[in-house]
């Protein structure tokens, strides 16, 4: 049995007041549309399409950038059902076709899976997952006739008594394709929204089931920017609850936002101000923050970063960074590695127990093992134009306020003299000494003329 999904992400969303597409809109830093697709992958359709419509160029940026993904575009907005009808192709291509919503991220593989198997076992048509939920406001209600499941009716057409109705529509349904073929053409705009509303297919195809999940955010939307704060705060706790089940510390959950493709390992505490993101990967014993912005990064056991900016870079065992660092893309930060304050790197690689202790620009840069570098220490990397790299051998000491004129080399076990500019390769086990020499007047005059106030 072949099984396609069709992800509807052509909505405006205009109540959300962005330029973006509200399916674009993020959930801990991640557009929900991203949420909807993770899951599709979880479950693992033959064919996974989505239908973009309002702003599609960004859309369709998005979903390509996720892998090679059909893409329908809907040109007007006429509802769900006339979504449907564009991805039409998908239910040709499969027997059984899952609709989706591209903004209620919290549907999951489990919840497509439970239902799957009720819609192949009951022999329905079509299933519908829906969860009871409190004081429901803008669903679509789950209407039956004597027990039996006959219709959705959204809240708009919905008389006082069907509002009162907690059992809602996710907008998560499995349809038998032949079924969604036949009923999508027969679809009307005769409702209080003026649109095709897929809704009605239940009523068009009958024999239709109910699959009402236990964990009623499955149907959780946000039409508004309140209601992503709403879902990035249950998404939020969701997370950082099963990071404690994990072993994970916090001793506050202030400030503290992680995304859900994050991986801590066991002992390692997180302190306030912590926001970690994408697809890091963090191990065991470590403590990250305060304040600290971990984005993409790969980070070892016992590592203590503290007020740490990180974008995707590597950061081995028991390396200890902070107070003030920023990490840019592509450094790699070797094991036992001591970053103190005021530090950035960038696109470099730190060897072992390395020691950039204060106020250093490192870029661009391959730093051998057991090199010491002073205070204030830059390598000048670009001359405007280009980029260039600074090799460091092992065990180089670099003395304070040194400039490194890339594209330049300091042997290994070599010194610089604090405050040279060296443009020069330094062999190794050099001295390279870059300085004016030191001029001395005694008793000068100035001295003695300055104001003093004790
Ligand atoms: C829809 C359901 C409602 C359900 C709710 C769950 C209908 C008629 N109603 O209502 O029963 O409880 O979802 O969240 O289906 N979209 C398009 N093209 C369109 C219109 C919408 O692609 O022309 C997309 C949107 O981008 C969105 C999804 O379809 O991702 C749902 O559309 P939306 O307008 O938000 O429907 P709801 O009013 O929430
Ligand atoms: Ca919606």
């Amino acid at each position: 049995m072949t099984t396609g999904c069709i992800i509807l992400a052509g909505g405006a969303g205009t109540r959300m007041k962005s330029e973006k597409p509200k399916v674009l809109c993020e959930v801990l830093k991640k557009p929900m549309l991203g949420w909807v697709m993770n899951a599709a992958e979880d479950f693992g359709f033959d064919v996974t399409a989505v239908v973009t419509g309002y702003k599609s160029e960004l859309t369709e940026e998005y979903v390509k950038s996720r892998g090679d993904f059909p893409t329908y575009l809907q040109t007007e907005q006429n509802g769900t059902g006339d979504a449907v009808k564009r991805a039409a192709e998908v239910a040709e291509q499969t027997d059984l076709v899952c609709v989706l919503c591209g903004d209620a991220p919290f549907i999951d593989g489990d919840t497509l899976r439970g239902s799957f198997e009720l819609h192949k076992k009951s022999g329905a048509s079509v299933t519908v997952i829906t969860a009871e939920v409190k004081n429901p406001s803008g669903y679509g209600r789950i209407i039956r006739e004597n027990g039996i499941f006959s219709a959705i009716r959204e809240q708009k057409d919905c008389s006082p008594e069907e509002a009162e109705i907690c059992e809602v529509n996710s907008g998560a349904y499995w349809f038998d394709s032949k079924a969604l073929l036949t009923a999508l053409p027969k679809l009307s705009t005769q409702n209080a929204a003026g649109e095709y509303y897929l809704t009605d297919c239940i009523e068009l195809i009958g024999n239709a089931f109910a699959y009402k999940s236990e964990n009623p955010d499955i149907v959780l939307g946000a039409n508004t920017r309140r209601g992503l704060f709403e879902l990035n705060e249950t998404a939020r706790q969701k997370v950082l609850y099963g990071l404690m089940e994990q072993g994970v510390e916090f001793l506050t959950l202030d400030g503290v936002i992680i995304s859900p493709d994050a991986k801590i390992g066991c002992d390692t505490v997180i302190l306030p101000n912590t926001v970690i993101l994408g697809n890091t990967v963090i191990g065991t014993g470590c403590r990250i923050g305060a304040n600290s912005h971990i984005e993409d990064c790969t980070v070892g056991n016992n590592v203590k970063l503290n007020n740490v900016q990180a974008y995707s870079s590597v950061i081995e065992d028991n390396v200890s960074a902070g107070p003030f660092v920023q990490l840019r893309p592509g450094t790699v930060i070797r094991r036992g590695v001591k970053i103190g304050d005021f530090v950035e790197i960038k696109n470099s690689d730190i060897g072992e127990n390395t020691a950039v202790a204060h106020l250093t620009y490192l870029g661009d840069s391959d730093v051998g093992r057991g090199v010491n570098f002073g205070c204030g220490c830059v390598t000048a990397n670009y001359d405007g134009i280009n980029k260039f790299r600074t090799e460091i051998g092992d065990h180089a000491f670099i003395g304070c306020n040194t400039n490194l004129i890339a594209p330049v080399k300091v042997g290994e076990n070599a010194t610089t003299a604090a405050g040279s500019t060296i443009t020069k390769p330094v062999p190794p086990n050099s001295l390279a000494v870059e300085r004016g020499a030191v001029r001395i007047i005694e008793n000068w005059e100035k001295n003695f003329k300055r104001k003093r106030k004790i």
